[in-house]
Parts: structure tokens; C-alpha cells; sequence
């Protein structure tokens, strides 16, 4: 049976961790988790019955996989303390923004690098993540595949492409939030409690995600079918986008994008 380190035990470790736990691919003990807080570690032991430990050296021997699930600016030391322990078999799985492969490998040359972009809907079951890796990595990106089906969908796509999928996917996660809450507003002030409309525009937001992803259709098709002639459907929308609301997202999207390039 395989066994998995994951490195940071903290919002994205956990839910990396309980879906880990809750699959067939790895049995709870074959888990370890490593974080510096005992207490931290204490509550994940608790409630997801994996193993746990606060010495990264020791939490590797004889692992296949090792999740790296640390703050950026935490990796390099992570990076140092792994880099004469690890084993050349070890699958080093990558869940930190903005460093690539390349960067990795720079430090531990050896081993194979697959990154992965979930988001927070992880913590749902309902992430989703993007996975690349180098070509010559096939069996191992497939059972990467299968670690993050556990907790939402996953799709493989080019490394240079990470950064898009990180603003797409986990940056996406508060655009959506951004515009929910302008509809809750938009409830309000036509007379509904804070509360009430918040009920309202959470599941229409879930139903109008649902038609687009199980019915497989472009969205234009599933706003034509509530779209009447001269209605009020219309009247809103066009209003919307008179102010620029696709503009808007796409600007915004392309900020955002910008942004990431810069950051290192
Ligand atoms: N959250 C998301 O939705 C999301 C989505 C995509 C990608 N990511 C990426 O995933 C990574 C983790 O994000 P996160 O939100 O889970 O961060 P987080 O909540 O800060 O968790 C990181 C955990 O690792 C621990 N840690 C740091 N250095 C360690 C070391 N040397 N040994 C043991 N434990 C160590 C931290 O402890 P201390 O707090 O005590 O330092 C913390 O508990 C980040 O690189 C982030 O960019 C996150």
C-alpha cells in the first residue's frame, strides 16, 4: 500500500488530508501529516485518524508521495531540509503558488515534480484542481489525478498555464463571491432580508452552475431559456452590460493575471 507525507498541515493540508483519508487509495495510518503546531496536529488526529508528526526528516522515510503544503516563503527551507533525505523514487507533489518545476527541481534534482492549483472549494469536496507535470511523467500524474478526485475535479493542463489556472481557479473562488454579494445587495434593496436574499442568490448561483456543468452547454444557451422578449430578464441584463459588467470581469481577470506574473 502507498504511503504519503503531506508538508503543512494547515486550510488546504486539512482538506487534501480528509479527502485523502476518506478514499480507498491510501489506508488512514499510511497518512502522515507534519506541522510545527502539536495542537494543530492533535485536532487533525482527532478527526481524521491519520498519523502526524512535527519531524519532517523522519515523516518521509520510506514514503512514495510527499505533498509540499507550505506558504510560499516557507518552501525553501522546507526544500533545504528534504533535499539530502529524499529518495530518487519519491514523488514530490507541489501545491505552492508561483514556483515552477524547474525551480524545484533546481533545489532536488532527481526526483520527479508534479504541481497542483486547488482551491478552497476543497474544503467542500468541490476544488478544482489543475495538474502539470513534465512528460515524462505519466503512471505517477495519474494517481496524483486520483489523490485530487477526492476532492473535486481535476484537469491536466501545461505547466504554463499554472498561473492562468490560479487565477481562474483559486482567484476565481472570491470573483464569484464578489458578484454574489452584489446580487444579495441588489435583493436587499428590492425588500428582502439580509438573510433571505443571501438563501436566494446562494442556490440560484448553484442552480445556474448546475445547468451549465451537467446539461454541457455555453451559458448564453441556459440565459436564453429565462430570457423572455421585452421581459425584465433582458432589461437587466443588458442594463448590466451597458455598464460594463463582462468588460469588467475580463479587465479584472487580466489584472489579476498581470499581477501573478510580477509576484515572486
Ligand atoms: N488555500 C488555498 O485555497 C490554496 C489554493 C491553491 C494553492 N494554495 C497553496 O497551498 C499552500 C498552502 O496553503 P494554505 O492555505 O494551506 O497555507 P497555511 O494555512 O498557511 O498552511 C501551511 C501550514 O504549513 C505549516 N508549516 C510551514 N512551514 C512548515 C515546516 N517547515 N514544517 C512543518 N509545517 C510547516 C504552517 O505552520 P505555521 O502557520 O506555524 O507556519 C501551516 O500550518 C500555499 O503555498 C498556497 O499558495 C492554497
Amino acid at each position: 500500500m502507498n504511503k504519503i507525507t503531506i508538508i503543512g498541515g494547515g486550510n488546504l493540508g486539512k482538506s487534501i488530508i480528509s479527502g485523502l483519508a476518506s478514499s480507498n487509495l491510501f489506508e488512514a495510518e499510511s497518512i502522515t501529516v507534519v506541522d510545527k503546531s502539536k495542537y494543530n496536529l492533535k485536532e487533525i488526529e482527532e478527526n481524521l485518524g491519520v498519523s502526524t508528526s512535527q519531524n519532517i526528516i523522519e515523516s518521509i522515510i520510506d514514503v512514495e508521495w510527499i505533498i509540499l503544503c507550505v506558504q510560499p516563503r516557507q518552501l525553501d527551507s522546507v526544500l533545504q531540509e528534504v533535499k539530502d533525505v529524499v529518495t530518487i523514487d519519491q514523488v514530490l507533489i507541489s501545491t505552492v503558488t508561483g514556483t515552477s518545476i524547474s525551480e524545484i527541481n533546481e533545489v532536488i534534482p532527481e526526483n520527479k515534480v508534479i504541481r497542483v492549483m486547488p482551491n478552497t472549494g476543497a474544503s467542500k469536496k468541490l476544488s478544482m484542481t489543475c495538474i502539470a507535470a513534465n512528460d515524462d511523467v505519466t503512471e505517477e500524474l495519474t494517481m496524483v489525478q486520483k489523490m485530487f478526485d477526492t476532492i473535486g475535479k481535476t484537469l491536466v493542463i501545461e505547466e504554463r498555464l499554472m498561473q492562468a489556472a490560479t487565477v481562474l481557479g483559486a482567484s476565481g473562488i472570491a470573483f464569484f463571491l464578489r458578484f454574489l454579494r452584489a446580487m444579495i445587495q441588489g435583493g436587499i434593496q428590492m425588500g428582502f432580508h439580509p438573510h433571505e436574499a443571501q438563501i436566494i442568490a446562494v442556490q440560484t448561483a448553484m442552480g445556474a452552475a448546475t445547468l451549465v456543468a451537467e446539461n454541457g452547454t455555453h451559458p448564453e444557451c441556459e440565459i436564453d431559456k429565462v430570457t423572455t422578449p421585452q421581459g425584465c430578464t433582458i432589461e437587466g441584463l443588458n442594463e448590466m452590460e451597458h455598464r460594463g459588467l463582462s468588460s469588467s470581469v475580463i479587465k479584472g481577470v487580466m489584472a489579476s493575471y498581470e499581477k501573478i506574473n510580477t509576484i515572486k
